[in-house]
């Protein structure tokens, strides 16, 4: 007996949760809550099964499409996204049900093959952006988004029920655990950061095709009921919350103003400075601070909280005569997904060459859109009374740079 639940009549989810996975993408980890494998089956004069699952969630789901289709068999399957944490059930369909056919971009098809699925030969349907097919009642219609997340990828929209299947767009890391709407959860307390957390990870580098996107799919949005993603949970209502989300983070629009202070510190001297640093912010009203070692958060986290603040201070120790290397691992990874428009102050550590500094603002300079202030700070070995006067000046400095 599996969890399957109807979205609206006749469409079902079939997707299961993963809380075995540690590693998303074999890069990010993943929190005790888990994630969810997203697919859905319509239930029309014909049956459509749209996106498949993780291998890991395979047995669950199949269990699932065969209880919603009761013992009908399944023609066809909607491939919008061919990453195999939603492709690795093709060939077991394709092999439990040789009739179907699989309709999905021509580059869908190309990765399909590569892949080496089996039973997809003479099953296939290519279509284009603005296309449409009827199953019966309902019509869906494609859109291609390519980059968001691959070049393959499109979302779909049923015409007749406003279920726009959005792919990775709109997901989220955690698994849903018994819910399905994003109206049945506090979303903002209790789902936000790791919706952040996958979007900035895993599309975030592709910002302006998600504009693309998101400005192609605007003339549709008066027809869209449900955004029923990959991953995470179903919006049936509030689509401006997430929407004005998806804005600022496709355009690296920070949400808040507020300050990251990420630090590299080998033996808590630079650790030191850092907290001295939060510490004035904070008397001087600024509370949005949060602080985070390079050498203990995930990057993954490190780059989420770089997305949602507007100012950034990078406090590095000097590591043979380079910037400390989970620091530079860091910024490596800024620069990789596109992160811009950022306020940044500078702290280097150096017990006889500090040299963290330098880099670190060249490696600024070769980024898009990050104002480097003009106040830094050289710290030798520990901070002094003197160079706490430096530090302050950083703080007023950050603070007048958030009032212009
Ligand atoms: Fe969740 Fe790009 O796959």
């Amino acid at each position: 007996m599996n969890y399957c639940r109807e979205i609206v009549e006749n469409l079902y989810y079939v997707g299961a949760d993963d809380h075995r996975i540690d590693l998303f993408e074999n890069i990010h980890p993943l929190t005790e809550r888990g994630v969810s494998y997203n697919s859905y089956l319509l239930l029309d004069e014909k049956t459509v099964l749209v996106d498949t699952v993780d291998w890991a969630v395979v047995r669950p789901w199949l269990e699932n499409i065969e209880m919603v289709l009761a013992g009908r068999s399944l023609d066809y399957l909607v491939v919008n996204h061919m990453e195999p944490d939603h492709c690795a059930g093709i060939e077991e369909i394709a092999l439990r049900y040789p009739d179907i056919q699989i309709i999905s971009t021509e580059k869908a098809l190309m990765i399909m093959t590569q892949l080496k699925y089996r039973g997809i030969e003479g099953k296939s349907i290519i279509v284009k952006e603005g296309d449409t097919f009827n199953f019966g009642k309902h019509t869906f219609t494609f859109l291609e988004a390519p980059m968001v997340h691959w070049p393959e990828t499109m979302v779909t929209l049923d015409l007749t029920n406003g279920a726009l299947f959005s792919a990775d767009a709109f997901g989220s890391f955690n698994a849903l655990d018994g819910r399905l709407f994003a109206d049945e959860v506090n979303f903002d307390r209790d789902w936000i950061d790791e919706t952040r957390r996958y979007y900035t990870n895993i599309v975030g580098k592709y910002g302006a095709h998600v504009q693309d996107l998101l400005r192609k799919a605007t003339p549709l949005l008066d027809k869209v009921k449900f955004i029923c993603p990959l991953h995470g949970l179903i919006w049936r209502k509030d689509f401006d919350y997430i929407l004005d989300k998806y804005v600022k983070w496709s355009t690296y629009e920070p949400e808040e103003t507020g300050v990251l202070i990420a630090y590299a510190s080998m033996y808590g001297n630079t650790e030191e400075v850092a907290q001295l640093l939060a510490g004035l912010l904070v008397r001087k009203g600024i509370t949005n601070v949060v602080l985070r070692d390079v050498s203990r958060s995930d990057v993954s986290w490190l780059i989420a909280d770089t997305f949602r603040l507007s100012h950034l201070v990078l406090a590095s120790v000097t590591y043979n005569l380079s910037i400390y290397p989970k620091m530079l691992a860091y910024m490596e990874d800024m620069k990789m997904i596109n992160i811009q428009k950022r306020t940044v102050a500078l702290i280097e550590n150096g017990s006889w060459a500090p040299t963290a500094g330098s880099l670190m603002k060249e490696f600024l300079n070769s980024m898009k859109q990050m104002d480097v202030l003009n106040e830094d700070l050289t710290i030798i070995s520990a901070i002094t009374e003197s160079k706490f006067i430096g530090l302050e000046a950083i703080a007023d400095n950050i603070i007048d740079s958030m009032q212009k």
